[in-house]
């Protein structure tokens, strides 16, 4: 590539995405590690939940959504959900040929990192947890480690209500997470982009000697490398007119920006909602 190709790249969006709103706590984090990245969002907003489909569904909608993002002109992708990235993600590789990067292997080193007592306990959604895969991840990088994973599918619809700090969701979060107290877990993943927003409750069950990981901070931070490697970091600010951030859902795009209003410091302009099924 020669140099002035190479600029016009640098210059590109990062495409990332999510089944729907989730995946703004990963675009967050990259908007606040890479301050100087366009980003290119799409949350599914139509199909979501993507965590109690099957592995060919979330394969075929990870698809549609990567051509989708390839038609921006995206210079890298972030699968900012956990469920896509157990499913989808080894084949999207196989299938793209700019950088992708998911959740699920950073939250797995993180852990592997904090650990103390080498008992790690996985929250995630039943896709998630039914792939094995934060389990295999750990276990590859550390044998020693036992892992125990919990679906929790009630986390999800009580984040979308905005129950985040709420007796509902601390009565609910008891019956999920009592029996990784039990086993003495240390350290705990939030493996589902959701899961952020309930970071309190769930670190108040859990008590201040287990140590919570949000995935998001190390997959900017990976992101980020893997931008610098390829040479495809960007340099400098985007001028002033072009617009740093833009959002895409496939449904319900005004409940998506008051979401992302609440989530973001910056505020979003707009979603613009697009048929995804033509991709
Ligand atoms: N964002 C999804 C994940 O991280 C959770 C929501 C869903 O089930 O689609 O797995």
């Amino acid at each position: 590539m020669c140099e002035n190709e190479q600029e016009v790249w640098s210059n590109r969006p990062i495409g990332v995405f999510d089944s729907g709103v989730g995946g703004l706590t990963v675009a967050r984090e990259i908007m606040r590690q890479l301050p100087n990245e366009r980003i290119v969002y799409f949350g599914d907003t139509a199909r979501v939940p993507y965590g109690n489909k099957s592995r060919e569904t979330i394969v075929k909608f990870s698809r549609q959504i990567v051509r989708f993002l390839q038609t921006q002109k995206v210079k890298a992708i972030v699968v900012a959900c956990n469920s896509a990235s157990a499913y989808a993600l080894e084949v999207l590789e196989q299938e793209v040929d700019i950088p992708i990067i998911g959740v699920i292997k950073s939250g797995a080193r993180t852990a592997i990192q904090v650990t103390r007592n080498g008992k790690i306990g996985v929250i995630a959604t039943e896709a998630t947890i039914g792939s094995g895969i934060y389990k295999r991840y750990i276990q590859e990088n550390n044998a020693e480690a036992t892992v125990l994973g919990k679906a929790c599918p009630l986390f999800v619809p009580l984040v979308e209500e905005g129950l985040w700090e709420d007796p509902v969701t601390d009565e609910i979060a008891k019956r999920y997470l009592t029996e990784l107290i039990d086993v003495g877990i240390d350290t705990l993943i939030l493996g589902c982009t959701h899961y952020p927003m309930i970071r309190s409750t769930v670190g108040r069950i859990m008590g201040s000697d287990v140590t919570l990981v949000n995935p998001a901070y190390e997959t900017a931070h990976e992101l980020k490398r893997l931008l610098q490697e390829t040479g495809l970091e960007s340099s400098h600010r985007p001028g002033l007119g072009t617009e740093l951030y833009r959002f895409f859902v496939s449904d319900a795009a005004d409940k998506f920006q008051k979401f992302a209003n609440s989530i973001l410091t910056y505020g979003i302009l707009s979603a613009k909602v697009i048929n995804i099924e033509a991709y």
